[in-house]
């Protein structure tokens, strides 16, 4: 039976979600949201130690403007009002991607987050904010070149945004698309991957736990 440490997650749906009930897109992400607060109760149930979340891409920003600053105002809500209540319930969150161009109110937030160190948390979410897995990669090499390091997995891992974190053994994308945009393109080498045709908000506990069967029995082989 697989165990289960890093899943990881590619939320998409929101908007159609939102357009088939005749609402705005930003009314599918606070739905999103909504739902990603459940899944994170059952994570938080299931034991499971590490979550990455595929929250605002590097290429979101081709998206209307409205609709990123309504992204940007659901997190900045979000990480401020449970600021205490996150710690309380020893969940550490830690934010992976590029800072720059996002404003500054949002930098801050990241700051205090990424800054701050529970101690033994139950759950690491780590959300990938502003991210892009070819930048990160590429910032890992020039990093390594400019420290006259070698190049080699070793030295790639501890240079990723991602260096504290296993490799996640499962990753789910809703939504339909059979496509991975830009994440965790190192990370994932030999990740299970699945892809579920619900949006986003319909996803729920139900669907996690079957995904979660099926992915106990596969067998890893890892090229053996
Ligand atoms: C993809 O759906 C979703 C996003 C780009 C945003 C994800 C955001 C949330 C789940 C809620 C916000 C959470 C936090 C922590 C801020 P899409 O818009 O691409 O949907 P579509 O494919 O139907 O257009």
């Amino acid at each position: 039976m697989n165990k289960i440490r890093h899943l990881a997650i590619i939320m998409d749906g929101n908007g159609r979600w939102a357009r088939a009930k005749n609402k705005n897109r930003s009314y599918g992400h606070s739905k999103g949201l909504e739902n990603l607060k459940n899944i994170i109760k059952k994570i938080v149930n299931l034991k499971i130690r590490y979550l990455t979340l595929y929250t605002f891409s590097f290429d979101n920003w081709k998206r209307s403007t409205v609709e990123i600053k309504y992204i940007f105002s659901l997190l900045d809500n979000y990480l401020n009002k449970n600021y205490l209540e996150l710690k309380k319930k020893k969940i550490s969150v830690k934010f992976i991607g590029e800072q720059n161009r996002l404003p500054l109110k949002i930098k801050k937030l990241i700051n205090i987050y990424n800054n701050r160190n529970e101690k033994r948390p139950k759950l690491h979410i780590n959300i990938a904010f502003n991210y892009s897995s070819k930048k990160e990669l590429l910032n890992a090499f020039k990093c390594i070149k400019n420290k006259k390091l070698n190049i080699n997995e070793k030295t790639v891992n501890k240079t990723l945004y991602t260096k504290l974190f296993p490799d996640p053994d499962l990753l789910i994308r809703t939504g339909g698309h059979k496509r991975l945009s830009d994440f965790l393109l190192w990370q994932i080498s030999y990740t299970e991957i699945f892809f579920v045709k619900k949006l986003w908000p319909d996803f729920n506990s139900k669907d996690l736990s079957n995904i979660l069967r099926n992915f106990k029995v596969i067998k890893r082989n890892y090229g053996k």
